[in-house]
């Protein structure tokens, strides 16, 4: 499969952002907790500087929990802070607040020091396209103390929404774009929706879905598409057991093949699939 990102909107993307850090104390980088190594742009290290960091790993809920409490012990060793996050619910974002507190510790010292009081810390959302970052911003906003408007002379045009007296928010996220360092890394991408779907085979993305997902939770697939896929049951024949088993046909009683193909990648993509996670840590060599 060929995947690509256009170099324009990268350019631009990364201007802006480079704009909007001037402004910012704190980057919240959300990732998707399925694909936690190819949601991730290593650029932002470049782009953040010597920022402060949290790393959200959003649609916990979609991800496999055994996977996710991998992924934790892994950051964790690290020493990144970390949060699991199901951006639409504003209950897990709760923890956020202590984090930035001990993200943002060193600079508030350095502030307390120099006399400034009061002053929050200025958080800005980034991340690819599709892993949460509006839904996380609108969870937020929801909740907010206030709605800041323009900082005349300093955040011209910007808006911020304020949380506490310690954090406000920029109201525009950075928009990062995927990495395609290699195929894994772009089929992971499009297996999560992070790409504009026009661009991609959906019958060839679904057979790539169904692979790992019969390789990896086999009692996830039989869940959800029932049983009758013998273990040598491949590619189209596949897609036909399930139009059959889903009565998906066209005119003709003939099976859909894009409509069962484009169930198969919505349901994995909603979790209809259930949880599953297309990345662990063991993998990273
Ligand atoms: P973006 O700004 O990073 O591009 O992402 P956005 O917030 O638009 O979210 C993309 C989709 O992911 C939305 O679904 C949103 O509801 C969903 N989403 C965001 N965070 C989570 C999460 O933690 N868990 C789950 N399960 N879903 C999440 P959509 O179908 O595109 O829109 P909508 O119909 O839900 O509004």
């Amino acid at each position: 499969m060929g995947y690509q990102w256009y170099p324009g909107h990268m350019t631009k993307a990364y201007r802006q952002m480079q704009e909007d850090m001037k402004l910012i104390d704190l980057v919240i980088e959300l990732l998707d907790a399925r694909i936690p190594v190819s949601s991730r742009n290593p650029d932002i290290h470049k782009l953040a500087g010597n920022r402060s960091r949290i790393l959200i790993l959003n649609k916990a809920d979609l991800a496999d929990e055994k996977v996710n409490r991998m992924w934790e012990t892994y950051f964790r060793d690290r020493g990144l802070f970390t949060l699991f996050a199901d951006a639409r619910n504003g209950a897990s974002l709760k923890k956020l607040d202590p984090l930035v507190k001990e993200a943002c510790r060193e600079k508030m010292e350095r502030d307390r020091k120099r006399g400034i009081i009061n002053r929050p810390v200025r958080a800005m959302v980034v991340g690819i396209p599709n892993v949460g970052k509006s839904t996380f911003i609108n969870s937020f906003a929801k909740k907010a103390v206030a709605k800041t408007g323009n900082r005349p002379g300093v955040t011209k045009g910007k808006q911020w929404i304020r949380l506490s007296k310690t954090l406000e928010l920029l109201d525009t996220p950075g928009i990062l774009w995927p990495k395609f360092e290699d195929e894994k890394i772009g089929e992971h991408i499009a297996m999560i929706g992070s790409m504009n779907d026009e661009i991609l085979h959906t019958d060839e993305l679904a057979l790539r879905i169904i692979a790992y997902v019969r390789e990896h939770y086999p009692e996830n697939f039989t869940a959800r598409y029932g049983e009758g896929f013998p273990a040598d049951m491949q590619g189209h024949e596949i897609l036909e057991r399930i139009g059959e088993q889903k009565s998906i046909y066209s005119k003709g009683l003939k099976i859909d093949y894009n409509r069962v193909a484009n169930m198969v990648i919505d349901d994995f993509r909603s979790g209809r699939m259930g949880r599953i996670s297309l990345e662990v840590p063991e993998e990273l060599s």
